[in-house]
């Protein structure tokens, strides 16, 4: 691989903040596979979230960095050798910051701001991954979706401290005129999701003969959308996107819970009645719907997966085929479950 690339004037050096995770390492894949001018190295600190097998077989590809991105002199050195940073390390899980909300403000907003630092001490390009649940929820019969003019209401410390380090990024452009931009997605779906997540919880959940778990009444709605999808518009982004702008990103999937898990129940052959429901999250969001007209018009980015159901079809697959990278984290996710659900 790396032999093909001296085609190649320069290599363009980009490190992946949380590169490990589910987002960070399917955008590596997909760079590795259609992005061959990137040198990529990843910095991860491998909390529960980062499974150690997700990078195995692509290991020789890049450059793995085991750190911690509030790290100051490692993040410091690694972006001085980058040119561009995609930062995607996060605590991602809504109900894990409901517990202990630390690791939420410590790796979200002071990590951020470490990033930003070090980005303009050395004139680097950013891009700051984020998401719908800073602009809060909508009522189910809301006409409006998200877009980029919708104010900031986030309900969970998680959504909080991801609004704040959004918020950070845009008075770092305005005040110091870094090179930055900031996209806002939806929910993804597709492989190497942790188990904790609603689709991986419920497919594992039938592949261990247990019953999926719906919190509340299953009518919240999330907007998904498959995470190539996600990524490619990234790299879109990347490549055209306007400094100091923000770009929502979703593809128009739609769907309550209860429709979700109905999906996965068919596909697996178990009965409908197959699942339980249980209390509520506190402060659940109720629904999440991207309005994503500026990317598509001034960037020209479409999803390729516009067949929600072919593609969960193909994450249950991935998860039935792939019980060793999930199995031992099932074991400790439902043990925290269980701490906290009724
Ligand atoms: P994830 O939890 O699967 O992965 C996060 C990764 O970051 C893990 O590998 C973890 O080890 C690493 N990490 C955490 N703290 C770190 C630290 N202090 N230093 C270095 N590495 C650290 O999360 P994900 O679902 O892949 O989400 C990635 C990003 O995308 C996050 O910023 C999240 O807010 C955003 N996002 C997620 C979704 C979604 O549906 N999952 C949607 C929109 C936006
Ligand atoms: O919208 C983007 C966000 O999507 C990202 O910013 C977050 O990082 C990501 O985790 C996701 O947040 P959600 O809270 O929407 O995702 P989660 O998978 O936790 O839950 C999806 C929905 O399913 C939500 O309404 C809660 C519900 N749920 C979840 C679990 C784990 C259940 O009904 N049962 C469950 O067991």
């Amino acid at each position: 691989m790396r032999i093909e690339l001296s085609y190649y004037r320069y290599m363009i050096r980009m490190l992946v903040t949380g590169g490990l995770g589910f987002i960070g390492s399917n955008f590596v894949r997909l760079t590795l596979k259609e992005r061959p001018e990137y040198e990529i190295t990843v910095i991860d600190n491998m909390t529960y979230a980062g499974n150690p097998r997700t990078l195995d077989d692509i290991k020789d590809s890049i450059t793995f960095v085991k750190a911690d991105i509030t790290d100051l002199e490692i993040i410091e050195k690694l972006v001085q050798d980058n040119d561009i940073i995609v930062h995607f390390a996060a605590e991602s899980h809504n109900d894990n910051s409901l517990e202990d909300a630390w690791p939420f403000i410590n790796t979200n907003i002071i990590g951020t701001f470490r990033i930003l630092e070090a980005v303009k001490k050395y004139e680097k390009r950013l891009h700051h991954i984020s998401t719908d649940e800073v602009y809060g929820d909508l009522e189910l019969d809301d006409p409006n979706k998200f877009s980029e003019k919708t104010p900031y209401n986030p309900s969970s410390p998680y959504s909080s401290t991801k609004a704040s380090s959004d918020l950070l990024v845009r008075a770092w452009v305005r005040s110091f005129g870094i090179k930055a931009t900031i996209s806002n997605c939806s929910n993804n779906y597709g492989p190497y999701q942790h188990v904790e997540k609603f689709i991986p919880r419920q497919i594992t959940n039938i592949l261990n003969n247990e019953k999926p778990k719906l919190y509340g009444s299953g009518e919240n709605v999330r907007d998904w959308i498959h995470v190539d999808d996600h990524n490619s518009a990234v790299h879109l982004i990347i490549d055209k996107g306007k400094i100091g702008e923000t770009y929502m990103i979703g593809a128009n999937g739609e769907k309550s819970n209860k429709e979700v898990l109905s999906l996965i129940l068919s596909f697996m052959n178990k009965k409908p009645g197959f699942y339980e429901h249980i209390n509520d999250r506190k402060g659940h969001d109720l629904r999440y719907a991207i309005d994503a007209t500026k990317l598509r018009t001034d960037l020209g980015w479409a999803p390729r997966y516009t067949n929600f159901e072919e593609g969960l079809k193909d994450t249950i697959s991935w998860y039935e085929n792939n019980r060793v990278w999930w199995e031992e984290d099932k074991k400790t996710t439902e043990i925290r479950y269980s701490k906290i659900e009724k």
